[in-house]
């Protein structure tokens, strides 16, 4: 069953220069981003993205640098109005609104989580936390309250007579985790919220962020370049290339039938038995099966299943879930997902092999 729509975008197009109007002919006739630029000088920023966001899911949206990644969000809370298409928030168009439901849009539904954290240096670290009540007209001891509950549960209690400055830059961002928690926004807007963070900090706060969710159940636009953040945080992963969207579906669905040589290149590098799952490749049966020798969870990696197989291909497991066969899994099937589309067609092997 899939949750209810939070925000849909449609149809929506960008088009940066002087004249983005008159743009749109070009575009809709087909020309790209390089030519676009090339013959009119004008940014093809964002072109036809269809993407629908659910309540309660992380959709992380991923691709290279200047693929529109930060131009997308920003259409989201309207810092960016689109040349054209639609963005429909809690089913009301947010283009047809006037200053005042533009500002609840901002200050209310949706919060925002920034790279560079963007805490305010010369306010105590409770001051920043409960931030967005006292910017909403809501009183100091609400603000300190629900700040100071927020950064308890990012690990931060103890800090919050301190400034910004004397903490590490794991530790803002947890301030700015708990800002945006402390708001008590619908929607999490988060761009490259982790990107600025070491490489353990990073995994760090990954972690905290899932276990905040398993809880809280947020709506969450996570925006990353990075393909292992993506695919352990996303529940709808959203892949951009020049401003398109070149591909988007549950992140297993995408490694496992990936539609584009763009995608396949992306995801050639990643251990897949440790990304992939038992429920994505397991046949999906209640017969009993024969030659089980054990029994799997679905949301078992598929490193830890050739584990206990001894590396045997030949042998079958009982998927089970709320003690309920689901699936067998065949652990021939599982060999096979290991191999990436490049190296499993032909075709592809011979021309990379070229
Ligand atoms: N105000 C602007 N004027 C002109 N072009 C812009 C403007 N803002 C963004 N662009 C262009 O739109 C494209 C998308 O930029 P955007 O910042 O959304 O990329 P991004 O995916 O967030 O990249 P990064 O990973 O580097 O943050 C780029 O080609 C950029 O040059
Ligand atoms: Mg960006």
């Amino acid at each position: 069953m899939s949750n209810e729509v939070k925000v849909s975008i449609r149809n929506l197009y960008k088009i940066f220069g002087p004249n983005p109007k008159a743009m749109m002919q070009h575009v809709r006739d087909g020309m790209g981003k390089p030519e676009l630029l090339e013959q009119y000088n004008h940014v093809l920023g964002l072109q036809d993205i269809n993407v629908d966001i659910r309540q309660g899911e992380i959709t992380v949206i991923m691709g290279l640098s200047g693929s529109g990644k930060s131009t997308l969000i920003r259409h989201l809370n309207r810092l960016i109005d689109p040349t054209a298409g639609e963005v429909i928030v809690n089913g009301e168009d947010v283009l047809a609104y006037g200053q005042a439901k533009l500002a609840k849009l901002r200050q209310n539904t949706m919060s925002m989580v920034f790279q560079k954290f963007a805490l305010f240096p010369h306010q105590t670290v409770l001051s920043n936390a409960g931030m967005s009540r006292r910017v909403r007209g809501e009183s100091g001891d609400i603000a300190d309250t629900e700040g100071q509950k927020w950064l308890d549960r990012v690990g931060l209690s103890g800090y919050g007579g301190h400034y910004p400055g004397q903490l590490s830059g794991g530790m803002q961002q947890r301030v700015g985790i708990a800002r945006a928690l402390a708001s008590d926004s619908e929607i999490m807007l988060m761009d490259e919220a982790f990107s600025a963070l070491d490489p353990l900090i990073r995994t760090d706060m990954q972690d905290l962020l899932l276990e905040l969710q398993r809880e809280l159940h947020k709506t969450i636009v996570f925006i990353t370049h990075d393909l292992d953040e993506a695919l352990k945080l996303a529940d709808h992963l959203v892949i951009l290339k020049d401003g398109a969207v070149v591909q988007q579906g549950e992140p297993q669905e995408i490694l496992l039938h990936p539609n584009d040589d763009y995608i396949i290149d992306f995801i050639s590098d990643i251990n897949r038995a440790r990304v992939l799952r038992v429920r994505s490749i397991m046949e999906k049966t209640d017969h009993a099966g024969e030659g089980v020798v054990g029994e799997v969870s679905p949301n078992q990696n598929l490193e830890s299943v050739i584990a206990i197989s001894g590396g045997d291909t030949n042998l079958h497991y009982r998927v089970m879930e709320d003690g309920k066969q689901i699936g067998l899994l065949h652990m021939r099937d599982l060999v096979k997902a290991l191999v990436p589309v490049e190296a499993a067609d032909p075709a592809r092997r011979a021309a990379s092999a070229a």
